[in-house]
C-alpha cells in the first residue's frame, strides 16, 4: 500500500459520528477548509447544486432549534411516543445543536440543474442533486475528522424546510437536506459496525 492509501484508509476507518463537543471554538479558516473539501466532491454535470449556511450565531441557532422542535414534537406525539420521552428526544437534539461549535446546514438548489418536461427525468435530475449534496457532505465529514474535529450529520432540517428557510432567511430555491454539527470531540464515538461485504455485494 502507498502512503496515500494508508493515510486514506486510516482516515475513513477512524471517522465516527461525534455528537458531544468541548466548548472550544473552531476557527473560520478551519470551517473554510471543510467547505472547500466539500466543494471538491463530484457532482452531476459538475453543476455543484450544494449550498451551505454556516450557523455560528447562538441566538439564531436557539430560534431555529426551538421552531423546528414544534413539528417534531407533534410528529412524535402522533407516533404515540409518551410525553416525557418526547421531551427527552427533543432536548437531546437541542443540546447537540447548541453544544456544537458550528452548524453547517446543507441545501440543494435545482437552479443550475437541467429541467425536463417529463416527470421521470425530472425526478432523476432531482435525485442527482440530492446525491451530489450527500457526496459533498461526506467529504466534509472526512475533512472534519482530518482536522481533528468531530462531526455528525443530523437530518432534522429535511423535515422542516419551510421553517429553516424562514428562520435563516435564505433563497426560496434552497431545499434543506440536513445539517452537520461539529466541534472538538468530547466523546470517542462508538464503532457502530458495518455489514460484511458478502451481505451487501452481488458479483455478476
Ligand atoms: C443521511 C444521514 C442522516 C443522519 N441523521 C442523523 C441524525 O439525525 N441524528 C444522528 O444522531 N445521527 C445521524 N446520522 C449519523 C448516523 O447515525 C451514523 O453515520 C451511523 O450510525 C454510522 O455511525 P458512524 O458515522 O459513527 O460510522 C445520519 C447520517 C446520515 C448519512
Amino acid at each position: 500500500m502507498t502512503e496515500t492509501q494508508k493515510a486514506y484508509q486510516e482516515l475513513v476507518e477512524t471517522r465516527r459520528s461525534i455528537r458531544k463537543f468541548t466548548g472550544q471554538p473552531v476557527t473560520r479558516a478551519a470551517l473554510q477548509r471543510l467547505l472547500e473539501a466539500a466543494c471538491m466532491a463530484p457532482s452531476a454535470h459538475n453543476r455543484q447544486p450544494w449550498r451551505f449556511v454556516v450557523l455560528q450565531d447562538h441566538e439564531l441557532r436557539e430560534r431555529l432549534i426551538s421552531d423546528m422542535s414544534e413539528p417534531f414534537r407533534a410528529d412524535l406525539a402522533r407516533d404515540g411516543m409518551p410525553e416525557d420521552e418526547i421531551e427527552r428526544v427533543v432536548a437531546r437534539g437541542r443540546d447537540r445543536m447548541l453544544g456544537a461549535a458550528a452548524v453547517v446546514l446543507l441545501f440543494l438548489t435545482m437552479e443550475g440543474m437541467d429541467s425536463f418536461a417529463d416527470s421521470v427525468r425530472q425526478a432523476a435530475e432531482h435525485t442527482m442533486a440530492v446525491q451530489s449534496v450527500a457526496l459533498a457532505a461526506g467529504q466534509m465529514l472526512l475533512a472534519a475528522h482530518a482536522e481533528g474535529l468531530g462531526a455528525c450529520w443530523v437530518c432534522s432540517p429535511l423535515f422542516t424546510p419551510t421553517i429553516v428557510r424562514r428562520v435563516l432567511d435564505i433563497p426560496a430555491s434552497w431545499e434543506a437536506q440536513g445539517m452537520i454539527v461539529l466541534g472538538y470531540p468530547d466523546e470517542q464515538g462508538r464503532d457502530r459496525g458495518r455489514r460484511a461485504l458478502h451481505e451487501i455485494v452481488l458479483w455478476r
